[in-house]
């Protein structure tokens, strides 16, 4: 992904979502934070398929704002670490979360082997280009036989004029990622449709804040670009998200 539309996407507005919760209220903090279009329905789909539980040491590659990994640990007790490789997403998390953050990038993971029980990368393998790199980098620090869960933006067919810095795959083409990093794919299925209007309601007052706030500034213009690019692609089915369990042979 281009610095620019990487930093409007995923800083800025990783910022200002942290400062309109702060405004909105706490309550607001796990829906405006899950950016890699996690739901209920679908984060307790993962939660399950990897057996989370109390303690269980878990490493959110991509991380974000850290929606997704607040979401386990308060349903869970698990033990999250955030890595992202945006500084402000980082701290926009330890803001809201006050959960510990890696500001790393996923194909250079600053842990030791087999620090972790569970990995999650949510929406984050279409914005790499080097989807590999990632993947054995996450086997490395996984526990043998451990869980993966994965949110994948999956192409149904190439993309010739994908958003700016997204690099969608295609089914076979993660099949095949997956294997040669040493994973076996357990499960998938497509993202549950249904979202509680709670969730989404809170989640749409954070956007509505946020836009009330900077939608003349140049990274939020930017941002929303990526973002009517990619729901166009998706109304015309050629994207689906899909969640994915896999297991480290
Ligand atoms: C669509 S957001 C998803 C955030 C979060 N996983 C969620 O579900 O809310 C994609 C995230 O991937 C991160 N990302 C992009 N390239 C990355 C890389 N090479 N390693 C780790 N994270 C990366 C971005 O900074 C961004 O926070």
């Amino acid at each position: 992904m281009t610095a620019q539309a990487m930093v409007a996407e995923f800083d800025d507005i990783a910022a200002w979502t942290a400062e309109a919760v702060e405004h909105l209220g706490d309550q607001h903090a796990i829906p405006a934070a899950c950016r890699g279009s996690a739901s209920p329905t679908a984060l307790a789909w993962l939660a399950e398929a990897c057996e989370l539980s109390a303690g269980t040491r878990l490493l959110d590659v991509g991380a974000g704002t850290g929606g997704p990994a607040a979401w386990a640990a308060k349903r869970f007790g698990v033990r999250p670490i955030l890595l992202d490789p945006m500084p402000a997403a980082g701290r926009a998390a330890s803001r809201l979360f006050g959960l510990p953050v890696l500001t790393a990038d996923g194909q250079r993971i600053p842990l030791r082997a087999d620090a972790v029980d569970v990995a999650w990368c949510l929406g984050v393998l279409c914005t790499v280009e080097d989807k590999a790199a990632v993947l054995r980098e996450i086997h490395r620090v996984l526990v043998p036989h451990a869980s993966l869960g994965l949110l994948v933006v999956i192409a149904a067919r190439p993309i010739t004029d994908p958003p700016d810095g997204n690099y969608f795959p295609m089914q076979s083409e993660l099949v095949d990622l997956l294997d040669a990093c040493g994973f076996d794919l357990v499960e998938q299925t497509e993202r549950p449709a249904a979202v509680p209007l709670s969730w989404t309601r809170r989640a749409q007052e954070v956007t509505a804040l946020i836009s009330a706030r900077y939608r003349t500034h140049p990274a939020y213009t930017l941002a929303s670009q990526q973002d009517t690019r990619l729901t166009d692609l998706f109304d015309h089915g050629h994207l689906s998200l899909q969640l994915l369990h896999a297991v480290k042979r």
